[in-house]
């Protein structure tokens, strides 16, 4: 949601860092795009609604503007419409101070009237440009003072990169719920809202942590909290291979990360499992206290809600406790009964979806433990829970998620898995059979992708459908959620997820011959009642897709159109396999449709804002 990147350095490399930073960040948002450059003690801003491309033309050719000191931005419109105007880098009244952010400032309205009476004006409609003039409004000729009382008054969220005419030799940041990383190079510096955008540059980077102001210099960095005391600066180095983040031969980031799910399972699931023993890194959860808990709430958003929904399923199954699942955005404005014997799970690939990290804040006041499952290390959300377990599937660049999801998942069966053993609540033989299965898991999917062809092709016939339901039975309609969920960021055909038994209630009367209906029965026991349930639309003119098991071949009557097959798993497991073609499909009917499927309209990766 919005990226930032900020260079301090040699003037020859800082543009070209800059559009590549920014290119590395475009998942962030693509609204606008724009840059300030410190160019002969002035500050010069290009800006412009669209792509990056549309900077890099204006660019283009311009050798006078150069500079050792630029910062940049991407944005993702929450304040006022995408236009030029609205675009960052904010320039301040004076000139002298121009302004990058993320996040959302609350009191801006306050704050603009404020300043409005002390004569200053606002040509854009944004909370950022009351940042810029705020500054403006204090500065006494001393930056860092002048940030720190302005951190002071603004309230929000805000991940800030600062520059000022008067500091040629300085770049600022400050940071407040929203990521803000600092890369350290040679001879020079850079600031930017997630580690692709300096991979190139550095391994080496400092995550700023909550309410710190940054001051980087070529060759010096130093980190303060808002009350100007310094700070230690903690250094990690990045083990991801840069290709990671590259989409290499692939057409789209999507498919790439489709097509790593088994790598990165393996790597999710191998380390955790030794000679059908789970070891869930540091997490130690002893018996007293999984014996003392009266329930698991899960929390989350969009598709990592939807691992959640399908997690209910098996670990209700598996624990025998009751597990509930909700939304993050809904979680942390009701009032939750949650206390120290509710073990709270967040799921989030960033780590820093804004209301996942409100719903744990608030679940720790309230005393609960917070478990969290994430992608990225050292993220705020790992930062902030008691535990945590990381999904290895190293950089997700396409909105749509496909392998945090699976990774996701996972993770959440061997946790369930764990805390049944741990309670005994489930057999050796069965405990044995679930591990073995989970093994499986990669290999199984790997048949899954080199059948991909044949998706493409279901979905060339089927990607001009307007109305789609997908319908399912428990954890087959938890996968439904996840299913339509994909094709709607991607493709932009309305579809909906719903329990199979469900549809007879009233919403079967949207089934007629224009629609499509993919129903998904993979349980055994539940099989012939979905079976009922699709020759309930058949019979209404639906046409229907049929994802279901191999050993289920045998069963399949005329009644489906088409059929996907995914090879046959335990029960509870079968989600980490029928949600594959279901990305496949989502992905190809999007491609059909001609749709930008790494940058779906109006989404952004991270969604750092309630
Ligand atoms: O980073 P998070 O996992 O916390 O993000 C949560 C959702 O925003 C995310 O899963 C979103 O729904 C996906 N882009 C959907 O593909």
């Amino acid at each position: 949601m919005c990226g930032i990147v900020g260079y301090i350095g040699k003037s020859e490399k800082a543009i070209p860092f800059l559009l590549q930073g920014l290119e590395k960040l475009e998942y962030r948002g693509y609204d606008s795009s724009g840059i300030a450059i410190l160019n002969q003690n002035e500050i010069k801003i290009i800006k412009k609604q669209g792509r990056l491309k549309v900077i890099k033309d204006i660019l283009d050719g311009k050798k006078e503007l150069h500079s050792h000191l630029v910062i940049g931005h991407k944005r993702w419109a929450t304040h006022g419409n995408h236009s030029d105007v609205n675009a960052h880098p904010h320039l301040s009244k004076s000139g002298k101070i121009s302004v990058v952010h993320n996040g959302i400032i609350e009191n801006y309205i306050n704050l603009k009237k404020d300043l409005t009476k002390k004569g200053y004006e606002f040509k854009s409609d944004t909370d950022t440009e009351v940042v810029a003039q705020l500054l403006d409004s204090l500065y006494n000729g001393d930056m860092f003072e002048t940030i720190k009382k302005a951190t002071q008054l603004l309230e929000g969220s805000f991940a800030l990169g600062i520059i000022c005419a008067d500091y040629p030799d300085t770049l600022f940041a400050a940071k407040k719920d929203s990521p803000l990383i600092i890369g350290l190079g040679e001879n020079e510096n850079y600031i930017a809202s997630d580690i692709p955008a300096v991979l190139s540059k550095t391994r080496k980077i400092c995550r700023l942590k909550e309410k710190q102001i940054a001051v980087l210099k070529n060759s010096d960095i130093n980190i303060f909290d808002f009350n100007g005391n310094k700070a230690k600066m903690e250094i990690s180095e990045i083990n991801w291979n840069v290709n990671a983040a590259e989409k290499n031969n692939y057409d789209h980031f999507m498919i790439k990360e489709i097509m790593e799910q088994p790598e990165v399972l393996n790597a999710t699931i191998s380390p955790r499992l030794k000679d059908y023993k789970i070891k869930l890194d540091n997490l130690n959860f002893n018996e007293e206290y999984l014996k003392n808990l009266n329930k698991i709430s899960i929390v989350a958003c969009g598709s990592a809600y939807h691992v959640g929904c399908v997690a209910k399923y098996f670990m209700e199954e598996l624990i025998k406790k009751p597990v509930e699942v909700e939304l993050a955005s809904e979680f942390r404005y009701r009032s939750p009964i949650v206390d120290k014997n509710t073990l709270v799970i967040i799921i989030s690939q960033s780590g820093e979806t804004a209301d996942s990290l409100a719903a744990l804040r608030e679940a720790k006041k309230l005393g609960a433990r917070v478990l969290s499952v994430v992608n990225v290390v050292g993220s705020s959300i790992a930062n902030e829970s008691d535990d945590v377990l990381y999904t290895w599937a190293g950089p997700e660049i396409a909105v749509a998620t496909t392998k945090a999801y699976s990774t996701q998942l996972s993770l959440m069966y061997l946790i369930a898995l764990y805390i049944s053993k741990t309670l005994g609540k489930i057999t050796d033989d069965n405990y044995k059979d679930i591990i073995k299965n989970i093994e499986s898991i990669p290999e199984k999917i790997t048949a899954i992708l080199k059948k991909s062809s044949s998706i493409e092709e279901i979905a060339k016939k089927y990607y001009q459908t307007e109305k789609i339901f997908f319908i399912g039975r428990t954890l087959d309609y938890a996968v439904c959620m996840e299913a339509s969920l994909k094709l709607k960021e991607i493709s932009y055909i309305h579809s909906e997820a719903y329990a199979a038994g469900e549809l007879k209630h009233g919403t079967i009367s949207l089934i007629d011959d224009k629609t499509l209906v993919i129903a998904l029965a993979t349980q055994d026991e539940l099989f012939d009642k979905t079976i009922s349930n699709i020759r309930e639309v058949k019979s209404r003119g639906a046409t229907i897709l049929l994802v279901t098991t191999e050993d289920k071949m045998d069963k399949i009557s005329e009644i489906a159109d088409d059929v996907i097959y995914v090879p046959k798993i335990s029960n509870i497991l079968s989600p980490s396999l029928s949600v594959v073609p279901m990305q496949l499909l989502s992905y190809y009917v999007a491609k059909f449709r001609g749709c930008d499927i790494d940058k779906p309209r109006n989404l952004a990766k991270s969604v750092t804002v309630e």
